[in-house]
């Protein structure tokens, strides 16, 4: 990432609302215990996903890619006091660090982990239809995602894709990856039965509305 681009994302969480004392220790023991903390949403991102949901209200909410829960934790602060996240996790040792903050949360009764991978656990998936959907799971995956999950978003709901720009190189993808990424960013624009806002958001958020 370039550094005025880091630098600018350092400057707007400085000057964001600040995130609660236990997602700071959820950042922290993921930094220590596991082998990929950048893969945590973070702050700035954690306070956009929270901010979103506030405003969805969702009744249901679906995550594809748990890691250590921060991002559940943030999205389940718009729930109603009936609603439900399910988040869906195959690294069963990240998904206990998870299980321990959510138990510490005033949502340990409306968050439900699923241990499996999201193909595998979504035809199971007894939830008529979610409100809000966050595809964070394996980058190669997420048109599969998408397309599983599709039909199950309510109309005037929302999916966010997180990151999109893979780190900027889909300006010019040469990798693997970066083709796959910038595969999918077409295809969601293509595709009539959404609308979408890409975002440069840390490392790019597609917001994606079904019409
Ligand atoms: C970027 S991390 C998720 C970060 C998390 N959403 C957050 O907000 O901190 C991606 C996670 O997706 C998981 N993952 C990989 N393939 C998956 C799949 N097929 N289904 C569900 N999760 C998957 C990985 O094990 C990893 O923990």
């Amino acid at each position: 990432m370039d550094k005025i681009y880091h630098d600018l994302n350092e400057y707007a969480a400085m000057h964001s609302s600040k995130s609660s004392e236990l997602l700071y220790q959820l950042e922290r023991e993921t930094h220590l215990r596991t082998l990929a903390p950048v893969m945590l949403s973070g702050s700035l991102q954690g306070q956009f996903l929270r901010l979103l949901s506030l405003l969805v209200k969702p009744e249901f909410i679906l995550e594809i890619g748990t890691f250590t829960g921060y991002g559940s934790l943030c999205l389940a602060e718009g729930l109603t006091q009936t609603g439900q996240l399910h988040t869906i996790e195959p690294n069963a040792e990240v998904l206990f660090i998870a299980e321990k903050y959510f138990n510490l949360s005033p949502f340990k009764h409306q968050i439900f982990t699923h241990l499996g991978k999201a193909e595998n656990v979504i035809p199971n998936l007894s939830i008529p239809f979610f409100d809000l959907i966050y595809l964070d799971g394996g980058k190669r995956d997420y048109a599969m995602h998408f397309d599983l999950i599709i039909d199950k978003v309510k109309p005037g709901g929302l999916i966010l894709a997180d990151n999109v720009l893979w780190s900027g190189k889909v300006l010019d993808p040469k990798d693997e990856d970066s083709q796959i990424i910038h595969t999918f960013n077409t295809k969601i624009l293509e595709d009539s039965r959404v609308e979408n806002l890409l975002l440069p958001i840390r490392d790019g958020l597609m917001v994606i509305r079904r019409t």
